[in-house]
């Protein structure tokens, strides 16, 4: 039986603590191309409370006024260096796939882009991560929480793409790449995973911007499957 680490391959996150701690690049990059990405999550966070921001990451794509209080949770609080949080924010170290927090604590949680960085040594391992971080997330909500999850996600097409090349890419990225491993879903496959613990998923597609960032990389939109979505379950 993996234990909870093993389950997200040991690279995968090594390099998440590594690439996203003080990577200001990325911080520029959400607050300027990330712009629709924040005014979606800042549209379903209202009366957001007591709010869990899983995976973090020093980064804050949404207005923190809108909580009464944050825990931001994260693999290391290395990962927060140099960033200066309002005074209503706690961090937290800890894994998405087992919240360091008894109970249901919180009114609303919050996750970008952590799904696709939750890789697996397989497919399967991968997508089961995904759902065990879905059930966390229902595990500390309190009932009648809400759910925001901010995801980068692929057509079909490109999804069978990626399954096929996995075992491969799993190497190449671990040998040849600073990036963290990643595997991206398609939008109705999260909707799926979501309401296997959620009653209620709405899909909500966000308008594309000029540029995306895909492994590090700014590329224009129009030459990229990669669409950005926002879920909201309750
Ligand atoms: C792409 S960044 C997202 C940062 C920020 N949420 C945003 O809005 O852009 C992904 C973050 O997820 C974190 N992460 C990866 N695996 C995690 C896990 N198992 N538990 C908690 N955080 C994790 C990484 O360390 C990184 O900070």
């Amino acid at each position: 039986m993996p234990t909870d680490l093993e389950k997200q391959t040991r690279e995968s996150i090594d390099k998440n603590k590594v690439w996203f701690r003080s990577n200001d690049a990325y911080a520029k990059y959400v607050q300027n191309a990330h712009g629709k990405l924040r005014s979606e999550i800042e549209s379903q966070l209202t009366n957001a409370g007591n709010l869990l921001d899983i995976g973090n990451g020093g980064v804050f794509n949404y207005d923190t006024s809108l909580a009464e209080a944050i825990t931001a949770l994260d693999l290391s609080l290395d990962i927060f260096d140099g960033s200066f949080p309002p005074p209503h924010v706690t961090l937290l170290e800890g894994s998405a796939l087992n919240i360091p927090i008894d109970g249901a604590r919180f009114d609303s949680v919050v996750m970008v882009m952590l799904l696709h960085h939750l890789v697996g040594a397989t497919v399967a391992q991968s997508r089961e991560n995904v759902r065990r971080c879905i059930a966390e997330c229902r595990r500390v909500l309190k009932p009648g929480g809400t759910l925001v999850i901010g995801e980068s996600c692929v057509p079909q097409w490109f999804y069978r793409f990626e399954v096929a090349v996995f075992p491969v890419a799993l190497v190449v990225v671990d040998k040849l790449v600073r990036h963290p491993p990643a595997l991206q879903y398609t939008a109705q496959d999260l909707k799926t995973l979501i309401e296997e613990e959620f009653s209620n998923c709405d899909v909500l597609p966000v308008p594309k911007g000029k540029y995306d960032l895909e492994f590090g990389l700014l590329v224009p939109t129009w030459i990229t499957p990669v669409r950005q979505f926002v879920f909201r379950a309750t």
